[in-house]
Order: structure tokens, then C-alpha cells, then sequence
């Protein structure tokens, strides 16, 4: 029997990321070959416009497993009954910008998407914010979200996973898709921990192989780090078809499974690690079925344990920072 469809929003549907998203989405790349879905797509009233060009493509497609679409630029009717939210709507930054410095633009959209949620979404609705800065618009949309549980939301965090699985790839000689339990530690930000420790590649430490600490702290971790703002130098825009792809990653295996692999995300702290509880912060987890399962119990060695507290200090200063949209 045909499965029924699954209703997912995506948000900023007629910007750049969406372009490279939506399309995936519907032929499949998402939730596999025989799943159709219903396409929920919100942007503001001046791109109705066009995202009705983006429909008209889509439309021009031919997609087997689009059983519907909807265009809107009300927050409520884009989540109406959804069972998946990619949060992709916001202003992205230019050059010479941190991503913090979005945070006076953008956070305000996630206190009105994070209530039209709570109103409007099924009650074990998965979201993905991508919009930056992502870990701290997560944390807005959850809280402003209080009938949803906080497992609902995650963070974009593997955008930064998969930059660091290529380069170390490259680094060690290896293929990028043997590369298990490497973690992006906190937030999606220069400040961000990407920890090779206990990656390894055929059951080889990635560490031992590249043996080179200097490389590790001086190269790969700032690389990583400063690589949006790499890539918006040279496009001179921000990236899109790699968000696009890290979306698709972070929600197949979220809602579809990781099949026993570690993979890093950004979801609300448990208090895990010291975290405090709420807090968006990347960690690596296993999932399936919509379920993570949290990696605990991870030795910090005195640098991991600065580099966590870098990133997880400047998360506790955004979580100020937005305190009063939350009053
Ligand atoms: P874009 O400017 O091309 O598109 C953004 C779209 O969002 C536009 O169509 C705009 O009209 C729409 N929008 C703005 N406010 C909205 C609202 N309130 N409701 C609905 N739609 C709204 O930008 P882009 O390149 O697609 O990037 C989108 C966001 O994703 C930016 O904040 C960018 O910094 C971020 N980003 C995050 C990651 C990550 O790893 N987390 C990676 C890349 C980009
Ligand atoms: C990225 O990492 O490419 C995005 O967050 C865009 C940006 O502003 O760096």
C-alpha cells in the first residue's frame, strides 16, 4: 500500500539555500524513494512572486512523489499539521560580518515561527534551523514553542561536520565516507570545536594517521572554523547547495536513522558535558525515528576542555543577548 505523504515546510522558500533544498526534497534525497510528501513553502509577501516561479519549476519537474504544495507567507499555514520544518528564512551575512551579527535581523522570525509552531505543527514535528545564527534561533523557536518538547528542534550544525570529515579525508588520505566519529562541539561559529580525537577511518585513529597535533590546532581547527566566511569571500555569497546538502544529512538521520553512526547536531543540552539544560549545542548523537541518542561521557583533555568552554561561553552571551524576545 502507498505510504501517505509527509508534510514538510521549508522557510525562506524562494531564497538561495531553498532553491538547492526543495528540489531534493521532492525527488526524494530525503526520506528515500517511495515516500511521497507535501511541500509547505513560506517566504515573505514581496517573494510570493517568486516562489510561484519556484512552484512553476517544480511543477516542470514531474516529481512522482509530490503529492501537493502549498505557498504562503503566513507563519501558521505554513506549519499547519507539518511533520517536518526545515527554519531556512533570514538574512544571511555579507562579508566582514560574524554570524552573531545576525542575531538583531533574525531572531525576532523565530520567536513568531517558534509560537505558530506550537499552534500550528503535529506534536512531534521535527525542525531544523538553519538560519543564523542557527544554535541560538533554535533555542528562540524552542522556547518560544513551550507545548512542543524541546526534542522537536535542532540546530544546523553538519554543515561544519562535513567540512571537517572532507578536509580530514584529504589530510589522512582516505574516503570521506569511512570517516566515523569525528565531532563539531557547540555552536555553528568561529568558536566552534571541531574534535578529531576519536575520529578514526577503518578502524584507524584519524589522528594517528595525519600525526600532527600542530596541523590539528593550528590548520584544521581555524580552517573549519572560518570556512562560511571562506566561501562567501570567493562566491561573495553565502554557501547554498552545501547547506542544501547538510539539511538533507542532518534530517535523514534524524528522521530516518544514522544507522548506528555518530553524527553531530545541535540539540537542547540535557546538561550533559555541563551544558547548561536549553542550551542549542553541538554534540554527536545517533539517531533514528526522530530520536537521538546522545554520545555521554567523552573524556575532555585540558585543550578540549578550553576550546568547549570558548564556544559554549559565547552561547551563554547570544542566550543573553536574545533574553528579553523571550519575556
Ligand atoms: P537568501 O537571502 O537567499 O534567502 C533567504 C530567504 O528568506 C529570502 O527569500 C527571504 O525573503 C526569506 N525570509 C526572510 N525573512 C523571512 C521570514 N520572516 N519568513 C519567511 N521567509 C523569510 O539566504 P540564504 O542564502 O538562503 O540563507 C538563509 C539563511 O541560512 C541565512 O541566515 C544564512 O546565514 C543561513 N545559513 C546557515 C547555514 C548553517 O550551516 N547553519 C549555512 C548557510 C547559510
Ligand atoms: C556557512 O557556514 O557557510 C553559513 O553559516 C553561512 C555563513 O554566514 O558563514
Amino acid at each position: 500500500m502507498a505510504k501517505s505523504p509527509v508534510r514538510i515546510a521549508v522557510t525562506g522558500a524562494a531564497g538561495q539555500i531553498a532553491y538547492a533544498l526543495i528540489f531534493r526534497i521532492a525527488s526524494g534525497a530525503l526520506l528515500g524513494p517511495d515516500q511521497p510528501v507535501i511541500l509547505h513553502l513560506l517566504d515573505l509577501p514581496q517573494m510570493q512572486g517568486a516562489l510561484g516561479g519556484v512552484m512553476m519549476e517544480l511543477e516542470d519537474c514531474a516529481f512522482p512523489l509530490l503529492a501537493g504544495m502549498v505557498a504562503t507567507d503566513d507563519p501558521k499555514t505554513a506549519f499547519k499539521d507539518i511533520d517536518i520544518g526545515f527554519l531556512v528564512g533570514a538574512r544571511p551575512r555579507g562579508k566582514g560580518m560574524e554570524r552573531k551579527d545576525l542575531l538583531g535581523a533574525n531572531a525576532e522570525i523565530f520567536t513568531v515561527q517558534g509560537r505558530a509552531l506550537n499552534d500550528a505543527a503535529k506534536r512531534d514535528v521535527r525542525v531544523l534551523v538553519v538560519g543564523n545564527p542557527a544554535n541560538t534561533n533554535a533555542y528562540i523557536a524552542m522556547k518560544s514553542a513551550p507545548d512542543l518538547s524541546p526534542d522537536c528542534f535542532s540546530a544546523m550544525i553538519r554543515l561544519d561536520h562535513n567540512r571537517a570529515a572532507s578536509m580530514l579525508a584529504a589530510k589522512a588520505g582516505v574516503n570521506v565516507g569511512d570517516i566515523e566519529k569525528l565531532i563539531i562541539w557547540g555552536n555553528h561559529s568561529p568558536t566552534m570545536y571541531p574534535d578529531w580525537r576519536f575520529a578514526e577511518a577503518g578502524g584507524r585513529k584519524l589522528a594517528e594517521l595525519v600525526g600532527d597535533e600542530a596541523w590539528n590546532r593550528e590548520t584544521f581547527i581555524p580552517t573549519i572554523g572560518k570556512r562560511g566566511a571562506a566561501v562567501i569571500e570567493a562566491r561573495g555569497a553565502s554557501s547554498a547547495a552545501s547547506a542544501a546538502n547538510a539539511a538533507i544529512d542532518q534530517v535523514r538521520d534524524w528522521v530516518v536513522g544514522s544507522n548506528g553512526r555518530w553524527v553531530s547536531m545541535a540539540v537542547a543540552s540535557d546538561g550533559g558535558y555541563g551544558v547548561p539544560e536549553g542550551i542549542m549545542f553541538g554534540v554527536p548523537v545517533t539517531a533514528s525515528g526522530g530520536k537521538v541518542t546522545r554520545i555521554r561521557d567523552l573524556a575532555l583533555d585540558e585543550f578540549a576542555r578550553s576550546r568547549f568552554e570558548i564556544t559554549l561561553n559565547e552561547l551563554k552571551e547570544e542566550r543573553a543577548a536574545i533574553a528579553h524576545l523571550l519575556k
